[in-house]
């Protein structure tokens, strides 16, 4: 069946920022979809970070406010969406095998709907790609205009039409979109889209263009009804939420009075993610330090330890600037745990350039960290670069040598905590033994306690009694 395109995503025009204006619009249900979905399911795959995450969750309220529900058995579905991460290869090839997986089920069953969406559908090899080799899925939906998703679907169910719909230039920030949020302990809050810094390994300033940050007023209402319905902890969400605002031209109103704001509301737990060192400065570590509901728990993605790298990388900042930010963090707020990410084997980093990394690490005394391989993202001008003393074998061997710097740090960071008595959020029952709960402390620490189940969803104090290094166990005190 021939595809009809309304929008195909162009890396050219989504390198630019052609929209120069912010539009903020209010999602408007169409009646004419309620029923829709009666007596039909979706089944959602959710791939990638906390962004994604929260998509997910526009996607759930987008689908059940056209009646779909919600189920867990491929079988028995009838219509199937990927929320997809482009951030590296392997994210991608997850995503293609399990089309491939698909094409029996669909062969099974024709009249199964198949709609990808994500980071994915905003990259024009991959739209290509599923348009020409992926006959089984029926649409394609950008991150920008995910609210239109109500649309899509009405289309491809009504004509039986295979749609592409992806737009290369930013949408509106849109508010109200219904959600279906996955926890009633925690929720995420996204308080900016897009990323504006065009590191050159990085693919995501082109999936989800130009910066764009929610009013501060919409982001108060929103943790404040949260609060109000007894949520216990909030996660404020943007690729650099320190540049939170900078995009406003009526007001000026930066990341640091935001937290303040927050602080003020009724909420045990405030947490943010992602940081970029380059914009956080001294307002926002003064804020953490004296809000009580902010937690003392940092995830500060540092990349590399080379200046070198960092240059190339278009990092914007030194190793010194960055020490001197996590000297400062700790000297602010003793008790902080931070966090990082960082890429290895990134074209030109030397033996030299990646013991800078194994020292900076050491010296920041991370409590944990995500780290990857550097990986080729079509588009991006790293995919460009060409080092051929890289080979797969060196790549892995820095990895695995990283690996077991960081993992100290991840046992260091637990010890330090050892017969201590901390506040533990519990979430849930832990997912190997049943009558263990789970959950995390101030710090972002993973507990395992024995307890009732009537805990779920309380702060509770936890006496630490061993420590892992990717848990540890404790017993509730004043029971
Ligand atoms: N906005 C966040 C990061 C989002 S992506 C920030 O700037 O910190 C999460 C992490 O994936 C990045 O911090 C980086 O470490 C990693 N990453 C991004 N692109 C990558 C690539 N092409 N290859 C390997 N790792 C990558
Ligand atoms: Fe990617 Fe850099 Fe933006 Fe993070 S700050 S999303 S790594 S371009
Ligand atoms: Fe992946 Fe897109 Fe997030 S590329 S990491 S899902 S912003």
């Amino acid at each position: 069946m021939k595809p009809v395109v309304i929008n195909s995503p162009d890396q050219t025009k989504e390198r630019k920022r052609l929209d120069k204006d912010n539009h903020f619009i209010d999602y408007v249900e169409n009646n004419k979809f309620k029923d829709l979905g009666k007596d039909k399911k979706y089944y959602l795959y959710t791939y990638g970070c906390q962004e994604n995450e929260s998509d997910s969750e526009k996607i759930r309220g987008l689908m059940e406010s056209m009646s779909f529900s919600k189920c867990d058995n491929l079988d028995e579905t009838d219509v199937i969406l990927m929320n997809t991460c482009a951030i590296r290869k392997n994210a991608e090839d997850k995503v293609f095998g399990e089309l491939g997986r698909l094409k029996q089920l669909k062969r099974k069953k024709p009249e199964l709907i198949v709609g990808l969406g994500g980071c994915m559908a905003q990259e024009e090899s991959v739209v290509n790609k599923i348009l020409t080799k992926y006959q089984n899925v029926d649409f394609v939906f950008g991150t920008h205009n995910l609210h239109n998703l109500p649309n899509l679907i009405a289309r491809v169910m009504e004509n039986k039409e295979r749609v592409v719909d992806v737009l290369s230039y930013e949408g509106s920030v849109v508010e109200n979109v219904p959600l279906v949020r996955e926890s009633n302990i925690k929720a995420w809050i996204p308080i900016m889209y897009g990323c504006d810094e065009f590191c050159t390994y990085c693919i995501v300033p082109y999936t989800r263009g130009k910066e764009r940050s929610r009013l501060p007023e919409n982001i108060i209402k929103e943790a404040t009804d949260l609060a109000n319905q007894g949520y216990k902890e909030i996660t404020l969400l943007g690729q650099n939420v320190n540049a939170y605002g900078k995009d406003f031209t009526d007001r000026t109103y930066d990341f640091a009075d935001l937290l303040n704001d927050l602080a003020k509301i009724n909420i045990p737990r405030i947490r943010f993610t992602t940081n970029n060192p380059k914009d956080f400065d001294d307002r926002q570590i003064e804020a953490v330090k004296n809000a009580k509901n902010i937690m003392n728990a940092i995830h500060l993605p540092v990349q590399s330890g080379s200046n070198k790298v960092l240059k190339k990388m278009n990092r914007k900042y030194s190793k010194e600037s960055y020490i001197e930010l996590v000297d400062k963090l700790y000297k602010a707020i003793p008790d902080v745990s931070i966090t990082t990410d960082i890429i290895v084997a990134f074209p030109y980093e030397d033996d030299n350039d990646f013991n800078e990394t194994l020292d900076l690490v050491k010296r920041c005394k991370f409590e944990g960290a995500f780290t990857f391989i550097f990986s080729k993202r079509e588009g991006t001008p790293a995919a460009k670069y060409v080092d051929e003393n890289i080979t797969e074998e060196i790549a892995y061997q820095r990895l695995y040598k990283l690996n077991e710097v960081v993992n100290e740090g991840y046992k260091n960071g637990m010890m330090r905590f050892l017969n201590k008595t901390v506040k533990v959020l519990i979430e849930g029952r832990s997912k190997n033994q049943k009558n263990v709960l789970m959950g995390y402390t101030e710090n972002n620490k993973l507990v395992n306690v024995l307890g009732d189940e009537k805990y779920i969803g309380q702060i509770v104090d936890v006496k630490i009694t061993d420590a892992k290094t990717w848990s540890l166990d404790g017993e509730i005190v004043n029971e």
